[in-house]
């Protein structure tokens, strides 16, 4: 096909002008990916000057995740897209990496043809960084939280994380996304914050629980909902602890929920804590180990527990995929 090439004159001074006023890179390609024109925006976020810029590949001196793919921009407008909206990392030949929102558009020559592919590529690096930093600090919060819990009844040290990362794995066996799996991570690093309504003689009592005993501890899960309720969390953080100790059968607690009714996350959530319950304690006998709370998931696998659910924990522990640690604390709650 006899394309046209692009057709500006490099020193244009109204084009030059132009491309100045814009803060974002621009980079005009041909359509053979020889860049014929940047702006100043471009050499401040390459680092590589006009003049090693012009006359150089595309993909020499600002490559990006798509080049020499079928996605590739210029290849998707060669197919008739008139422009793409995506966002990516770029490349410079300088080193440097940066996140942006590019926009690739077709040039074309006043009768139509397409000469090339004007890109514009915004800087989300400040973006990037500040989103960063809220995520560590909500990471911050939440531990903080969880130490709190922990301080305040000792039995529970350490089993939020091993249940976190327990659930971890799973998530993984189960195929969640990365961030689909930080929001369960979250959920189980403070899922008994509502233990911190429960007076302390009841979480550290050895002897037998009375009825109105239980029923105290069975309402930590609405606690720690009423609690995280009105938090917008990017995930659904206090439905995932409020559903925690539900059951598939509709047997569980507070809500009496079943099946489906109930998250997958607080699912998983449930598995992870029974399986470290076990693991950690048994009222008439030292911690139990793995192989029971295998055996008691497979006994209530479909009535209790999610199927799928126990048999990805099954297998992240059987692989040995996930080792829980050293487990000293003598929980009975769970
Ligand atoms: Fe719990």
């Amino acid at each position: 096909m006899n394309r046209a090439t692009f057709s500006g004159r490099n020193d244009d001074p109204d084009i030059l002008q132009v491309l100045e006023a814009i803060p974002d890179a621009v980079v005009v390609i041909d359509t053979d990916f020889t860049v014929r024109l940047v702006n100043a925006g471009f050499t401040a976020l390459t680092g590589v000057p006009r003049t090693q810029a012009i006359g150089k590949k595309c993909y020499e001196v600002f490559s990006g995740d798509m080049c020499r793919t079928s996605a590739c921009p210029m290849n998707r407008i060669d197919k008739g897209v008139e422009q793409l909206r995506y966002e990516g990392d770029k490349h410079c030949a300088c080193g440097r990496s940066a996140p942006g929102i590019i926009t690739a558009s077709a040039y074309r020559t006043p009768s139509g043809e397409l000469s090339g592919v004007i890109e514009i590529v915004s800087d989300m690096t400040p973006l990037y960084e500040s989103r960063e930093r809220f995520r560590k600090a909500m990471g911050g919060v939440i531990q903080a939280m969880s130490l709190t819990i922990e301080k305040r009844d000792p039995y529970t040290a350490g089993h939020q994380r091993r249940v976190t990362k327990l659930c971890r794995a799973i998530a993984g066996e189960l195929g969640f996304s990365w961030d689909r799996t930080q929001g369960l991570r979250m959920a189980a690093a403070i899922h008994d914050l509502g233990k911190v309504l429960v007076p302390a003689a009841i979480l550290n009592k050895t002897g037998e629980l009375s009825e109105q005993e239980m029923a105290i501890i069975r309402e930590h899960p609405r606690t720690a909902y009423e609690i995280l309720k009105n938090i917008d969390f990017p995930w659904p953080l206090a439905q995932t602890i409020y559903q925690h100790h539900e059951r598939m059968d509709g047997s569980g607690y507070p809500q009496g929920l079943k099946g489906e009714a109930i998250l997958l996350e607080a699912r998983i959530l449930a598995v992870a804590d029974v399986v470290d319950a076990i693991c950690c304690f048994r009222p008439y006998r030292p911690a139990a180990g793995p192989e029971a709370a295998l055996a008691e998931l497979s006994a209530l696998r479909e009535t209790c527990y999610d199927a799928a659910v126990v048999d990805a924990c099954t297998k992240v522990l059987t692989e040995g995929k996930v080792n829980l640690g050293a487990c000293r604390n003598k929980n009975p709650i769970g």
